[in-house]
């Protein structure tokens, strides 16, 4: 095997917020069924955070956990970089909150934006930026969806949940780490979902909170077609650099967005569905938390063990991709 980057992944964690909302809580808030959303997109439920919870909170929490499993102190880490497109604040940065918390002054801190593709960005910067820093990475992927979500709007609100995932990379010289790490972006497609207000372009006015400019519109059938596409190429991508045909891949872990754009990202990768692992059903789609939290559930629960080859892939706004293959 040629090594694309050497690290090993000390500890995983993650964090979802307590309440629960379910397809029937929504059919008594828009015009949705149970039936539709199951079929549509494979979601049951997901989770809200409270009003007090922010971004930063839900990766606290998952770094607790992370920090245990890697078995060293928030004190030993480098860097902390958080993907979000759901921030506590503009700025600072998400990271430099989580930071705070930890009581980890010094290090350095930040945030990227990428969307659903948040976490496999992180990932593949703090890999590349590992030898510079020469100690462990916290890498996280998180979103509050809930927060930025139009509840009149059905096209959206039946898709989101809020969580956070964390990774600790560290240097190694073990055969352990990326084979294969893509990452890209086509800003010309960014219309097609995009939180418009808020910024700079359209900064906050009455009018845009009356307008609910500040919640993610989304073309949805349109982003469907892009990511099927998408999430599959990079995936076959990811695969043939990786230089280890595709029936090596012990887990395959996509982003949840769509199980039906997951089961056609794997057709196009040759991957079975057998060997990927599909967790949308209990929390929709929470953007860059997505991967880093179906990826810790299946190394809780024994699915991806030492030496496991792992698939990722992720597609989302800006449009963003990611796709990689990691020995884990
Ligand atoms: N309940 C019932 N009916 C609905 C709902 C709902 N919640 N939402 C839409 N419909 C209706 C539509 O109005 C439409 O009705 P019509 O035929 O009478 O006009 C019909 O269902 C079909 O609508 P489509 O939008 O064509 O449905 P589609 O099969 O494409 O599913 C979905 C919609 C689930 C949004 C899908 O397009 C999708 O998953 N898109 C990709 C989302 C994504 O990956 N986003 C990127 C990541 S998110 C991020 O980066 C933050």
């Amino acid at each position: 095997m040629k090594f694309f980057r050497r690290f090993k992944i000390l500890g995983t964690g993650s964090f979802l917020p307590e309440k629960v909302l379910t397809n029937h809580d929504l059919e008594k808030m828009v015009d949705t069924t149970d039936e539709w959303i199951k079929t549509r997109t494979g979601i049951e439920k997901r989770h809200v955070a409270s009003e007090l919870q922010a971004a930063s909170d839900l990766v606290r929490e998952a770094a607790k956990e992370a920090l245990k499993n890697a078995g060293i102190a928030a004190t030993a880490l480098g860097a902390i970089i958080v993907g979000t497109i759901s921030p506590d604040t503009m700025f600072p940065s998400t990271a430099c909150w989580v930071q705070k918390d930890l009581e980890i002054p010094g290090i350095p801190a930040f945030d990227i934006s990428a969307a659903c593709s948040g976490f496999l960005y992180g990932m593949d910067i703090g890999s590349a930026i590992l030898p510079a820093i020469g100690k462990p990475i916290l890498v996280a992927g998180v979103d509050v969806l809930t927060k930025i979500t139009n509840w009149e709007d059905r096209g959206t609100c039946v898709l989101f949940g809020d969580g956070a995932g964390v990774a600790i990379l560290a240097p190694t010289d073990e055969d352990k780490g990326y084979l294969s790490s893509i990452i890209g972006a086509d800003g010309s497609l960014g219309e097609l979902l995009v939180q418009p207000a808020g910024g700079s372009r359209m900064p906050a006015t009455h009018e845009t909170v009356d307008r609910k400019l500040h919640t993610v519109h989304m073309k949805g059938n349109e982003i469907f077609k892009h990511a099927v596409r998408t999430m599959g190429d990079a995936a076959v991508a990811a695969i043939e650099e990786s230089g280890i045909p595709p029936d090596d891949i012990d887990m395959f872990v996509p982003h949840q967005a769509n199980n039906r754009i997951i089961e056609a990202t794997c057709k196009r990768a040759k991957v079975p569905l057998s060997k990927t692992h599909i967790t949308i059903s209990w929390h929709g789609n929470m953007s860059a938390g997505t991967i880093p939290i179906a990826f810790h559930d299946a190394v809780s629960k024994g699915l991806i063990k030492r030496g496991d080859k792992v698939l990722f892939a992720a597609f989302g706004g800006g449009f963003t991709w990611g796709a990689s293959v990691l020995v884990f």
